[in-house]
């Protein structure tokens, strides 16, 4: 995701050309240098493209910014500088382009803005902006141009302040943002934040924002976490702080942690972090695609006219944790738009006998956008003449060049080998793409969609609900770690979310663990079951819970722990270990996969594996 750093303080000696590197060893630089090195210590968050935006009192605001890493960005050497804002972005809206990076301005270059987050009504303010002129595909670029409107006003009557234009624009803003405004000829930089982090850092004469600790760590630990609301002026004079237009002060700790850890939030491992983060990356891919009272989505995608009315088939295509994706994904297209839907496994796919090419919609599913397999299965629908679809994390990647159309998860980066939190939101986004097919056919009524779209506007909350049980998942990871080996059943679509729960401790545990349709195990992995073999079930809504639960009990009279994921309220009396998983109806299995990735983080933890780098393994396997 976009990562933002921010420094004011005193002006200090420079060598010249900024390098990012420190004037001599007793100084940290020029404000230049500070804020380069900024953004090198934010990469690690992922990104595609970097800027940076620098005032000084007599050479006035400065910018610089380009695609490609931020080791080449060239940041300019602005001696009088006495603040400077940064940016690297993870492109959401718009390509990695020099265009598109950040920071943005206003029609004559005297506001800078970098920006965290989505702007979800951001056409309809570009519409009410229709006189100003636009450089970029962003989002983010309304921002800018809104305060020029504010500072400037109608006939020129607009309130010159930079604080109170800033407030005024974000009440006009829908959806997420972290944002940083500079201004020529004043001393400030002007921050707001809702639903994605800032965290301010206080240095001696000298103060910083940043998204996450790690972009100033090396200048200071004392740092204050801004919260949804807040509105704060840096200045040479201090840092004020306000909420609703009133001034608040905010707790200031001292960081402990190291950079490495501080890069993982505080975790030790990204994957746990990623995993933690499934509520904030879920908001960020439903942002401004539901409209739950209209019954509908917005994908930003489109079809050839008639083409989905006419459709005879989905076929998705994916591998390994994307492929379990497209098999919930089937069940949901299948319910949901009346459309025959089957999910391959990318490697084996052809395009096969007895299908009419311009009624088969082939969809790949893959988060890195570069997996060579799924790649050539596209490779091979278009040749057979099909419609091909990516949905995918990864903007730029190859898929979305292959393909007619792409639909993006917005999970931002994953670091971790293991998919965890680009499982939940290729879900959530093919859930969304059946609603608009089945919308779109005719065979989903508006109410019916409300109901599904209720279903994933509750996903992030029940998500945290699970996260905050971690304790009781540690617990029993802590009971069953030694097992000799680990059984995953469920039915409907807690088939998908076992497999998908078994993956996730083989490949980090190194433990075998197969997962199954419950009603399979009599017929045949029985045999496996014993005493040391815990079966965990998903026993939510959507998983045929009561037959499931018949299975899970054929198992337990072979000796076989055994754990669920049950429904709030459920209840099943012979479970040795029972998880709640909230009321969310159709996304309830995959809330319950939430439990199944803690609970494979923590037996690989308790063995101190590679969590994050398993061996074997890479997060983009680019070679059939
Ligand atoms: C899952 O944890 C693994 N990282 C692996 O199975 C992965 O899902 C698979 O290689 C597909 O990757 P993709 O989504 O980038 O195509």
């Amino acid at each position: 995701m976009c990562g933002i750093i921010g420094y004011i303080g005193e002006i200090h000696a420079t060598d010249g050309g900024v390098t990012g590197e420190a004037a001599d060893d007793d100084t940290p630089g020029s404000v230049g240098e500070i804020v380069h090195r900024g953004l090198k210590n934010l990469e690690y968050r992922g990104y595609d493209s970097a800027g940076v935006a620098l005032v000084g009192a007599a050479s006035g605001l400065t910018v610089a910014k380009r695609s490609g890493e931020v080791g080449a960005l060239s940041v300019p050497d602005v001696p009088d500088a006495t603040l400077g804002v940064g940016h690297t972005r993870w492109s959401t809206h718009g390509p990695p382009t020099d265009a598109n990076a950040h920071p943005h301005t206003d029609c004559v270059g005297d506001v800078a803005v970098v920006h965290n987050g989505i702007v979800e009504n951001y056409e309809a303010l570009k519409r009410e902006l229709s006189d100003h002129e636009f450089t970029s595909e962003t989002d983010t670029e309304v921002i800018p141009h809104l305060i020029e409107e504010e500072l400037t006003g109608v006939d020129g009557d607009g309130d010159a302040d930079l604080l109170a234009a800033v407030r005024r624009v974000e009440d006009r803003l829908e959806g997420s943002y972290a944002i940083c405004a500079v201004r020529e000829g004043d001393d400030r930089i002007v921050v707001a934040r809702r639903g994605s982090p800032l965290v301010l850092g206080r240095g001696e004469d000298a103060a910083f924002v940043a998204s996450d600790v790690t972009a100033f760590l090396e200048h200071t630990r004392d740092v204050t976490y801004l919260e949804d609301g807040d509105v704060a002026a840096l200045s040479p004079d201090g840092v004020e702080i306000f909420a609703s237009g009133e001034p608040v002060e905010r707790e200031t700790e001292t960081v402990t942690w190291e950079a490495d850890a501080a890069e993982k939030g505080g975790y030790e491992h990204y994957m746990r972090k990623e995993i933690h983060e499934q509520p904030e990356s879920l908001r960020q891919t439903l942002a401004g695609r539901l409209d739950v009272d209209g019954g509908d989505v917005d994908l930003d995608v489109s079809f050839p006219p008639g083409f989905l009315a006419d459709l005879e088939e989905i076929r998705i295509v994916a591998c390994g944790t994307s492929y379990y994706a497209g098999r919930y994904a089937a069940q949901l297209f299948e319910e949901l738009a009346g459309v025959r839907a089957t999910v391959e496994i990318a490697s084996e796919y052809e395009f096969g006998a007895g299908r009419t090419p311009d009624r088969t919609l082939v969809v790949a599913v893959t988060q890195s956008g570069e997996t060579a397999d799924t790649l050539g299965a596209v490779r091979r629908a278009n040749a057979a003449g099909a419609r091909t679809f990516a949905v995918t994390n990864t903007l730029g990647s190859t898929v979305t060049r292959e393909v007619d159309g792409t639909a993006f998860i917005r999970a931002g980066p994953e670091i971790g080998v293991a998919a965890t939190k680009t499982f939940a939101s290729q879900v959530a986004t093919l859930a969304m793409l059946a609603v608009a097919v089945g919308r779109d056919r005719g065979a989903l009524a508006a109410a019916d969609a409300r109901s599904v779209l209720e279903d994933l506007q509750g996903l992030p909350g029940a998500v945290q609900q699970v996260l905050d049980e971690e304790k009781q998942v540690r617990e029993a990871a802590r009971e069953y770690r030694d097992s000799e080996a680990f059984f995953f059943v469920g039915r409907a679509l807690g088939v998908p979310v076992a497999l998908e729960g078994a993956l996730k401790l083989k490949e980090i545990s190194y433990d075998h663990a197969e997962g199954f349709a419950a009603g399979e195990l009599k017929h045949g992995p029985l045999a496996l079951v014993t005493p040391d073999t815990p079966v965990l079930a998903v026993l939510t809504d959507g998983a045929r819970a009561d037959e499931t639960m018949n299975n899970v009990t054929e198992a337990q009279t072979r000796g076989a722990p055994a754990l669920g994921c049950v429904s709030a309220g459920e209840e099943f009396g012979t479970l040795d270990v029972s998880f709640e998983v909230p009321d969310v109806g159709v996304v309830e299995p995959l809330v319950a996969n939430v439990y199944l990735q803690l609970f494979a983080y923590h037996v690989a933890n308790e063995k101190g594996r590679s969590i994050d780098k398993p061996r074997n393994l890479a997060k983009s396997v680019t070679v059939e």
